[in-house]
């Protein structure tokens, strides 16, 4: 996002913890960027700590919170969360802490029927990340009300095109990359929500966060929240049009349409049984068109998409998933190149179906 690019490359270069009069530049820049940040998303500024990345703020919310469970409470999560609230919550659960993983159906909406009493804390996606459905927060949040529990709520998908609800929970994580800033990441946290810090050291970030704090990403950060917070809707609008067109080429093209209503709307995804994700990955890359199958985190390897088998898709098909997505910049004009491309990507007989290069392939003897 440019906003955010031009704040990023303005930004002071000095330790905002430091009193000669770059340290106070750096410190007045990094509080302006946390105030607009506080507007953007309608929370206090006290409570937000800014971090590395998405993925540091979900761990700051699940291990900072699940850490401090009283005995016999559980954090709750759905197997189609990103690998990041998977990741903290295997760790808890090797220190001890009770975790339970539910189960997403086929659209990866998370099943609220089997939250159980003893949740003390619940993490939930806005958006499921690779198939854009979109999660139902408020009754998660009456949910966890009723149980006492905290509701941390990861928002690294779909801030871009939903506001937040912020109001709803205790804990909302947020990604810079994911927010077009780049890197970065940000946690908010109710003032009285107890977090036990990742790091220890300095009293930066409210003694949640410790260490130098990055002006540069809080810059880029607030600029990028500025502009979703003035535009998301007109945004939204505008490229559900774009995004309804990718699914019909999708479909036309052979693939199984995944993900449900409400979805956001900049994603269109499928799955293509007989084809490898990450051969169309390349050929469509050779193209110029970024796209993603399964998780960034995990493409370079063959690994199937964790949230595509938890929604009850098969090997073949997790192997073979597709996911478009439009930008704030996407252009009807890139839409169509898109659609005539994959178009020629599939009739290719240069991608070789799945059964040929990976099922039976011989396994190793180990
Ligand atoms: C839902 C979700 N949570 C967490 C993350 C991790 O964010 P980051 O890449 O900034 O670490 C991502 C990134 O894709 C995401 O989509």
């Amino acid at each position: 996002m440019p906003e955010a690019a031009a704040a990023r490359k303005g930004s002071p270069w000095a330790n905002p913890s430091s009193p000669h009069q770059f340290g106070q530049a750096a410190r007045t820049a990094l509080d302006s960027a946390r105030d607009r940040v506080a507007v953007a998303l309608g929370v206090g500024s006290a409570e937000l700590a800014f971090c590395a990345s998405g993925t540091e703020a979900v761990n700051l919310a699940l291990l900072g919170a699940g850490r401090r469970l009283p005995e016999g409470r559980a954090l709750v999560t759905w197997a189609g969360e990103h690998q990041a609230v998977l990741g903290a919550a295997r760790e808890l659960q090797l220190e001890g802490v009770p975790v339970v993983i539910l189960p997403t159906d086929r659209f990866g909406l998370a099943d609220l029927s089997l939250v159980p009493a003893e949740a003390g804390l619940i993490s939930l996606g806005l958006a499921n990340n690779e198939l854009g459905t979109v999660q139902p927060v408020a009754e998660v949040a009456a949910l966890a009300q009723e149980r006492g529990a905290l509701l941390h709520l990861d928002c690294c998908q779909g801030p871009r095109w939903l506001r937040p609800p912020l109001e709803l929970v205790d804990l909302a994580s947020f990604s810079g990359a994911k927010l077009g800033a780049g890197p970065g990441g940000l946690l908010y946290g109710r003032q009285e929500v107890r977090l036990q810090p990742l790091v220890y050291g300095g009293p930066q970030e409210w003694g949640r966060r410790a260490g130098r704090e990055d002006v540069g990403s809080a810059l880029a950060m607030a600029a990028a929240l500025g502009v979703c917070a003035a535009h998301r809707e007109e945004e939204a609008e505008r490229v559900a049009l774009l995004s309804d067109r990718l699914l019909v080429a999708l479909n036309d093209a052979g693939g199984e349409l995944t993900g449900g209503e409400p979805r956001l709307p900049n994603y269109a995804t499928a799955v293509f049984s007989q084809r490898r994700g990450e051969d169309l990955l390349l050929a469509l890359d050779a193209a110029g068109i970024a796209a993603s199958s399964g998780s960034a985190c995990a493409s370079g390897s063959l690994d199937p998409s964790h949230v595509l088998l938890a929604a009850g898709y098969t090997l073949e098909a997790a192997l073979g998933s597709l996911r478009l997505t439009a930008g704030y910049d996407t252009t009807a004009a890139e839409v169509e190149c898109a659609v005539e491309t994959l178009r020629r990507v599939l009739r290719r007989q240069s991608i070789r179906p799945l059964a040929q290069t990976v099922l039976s392939q011989p396994r190793s003897s180990n």
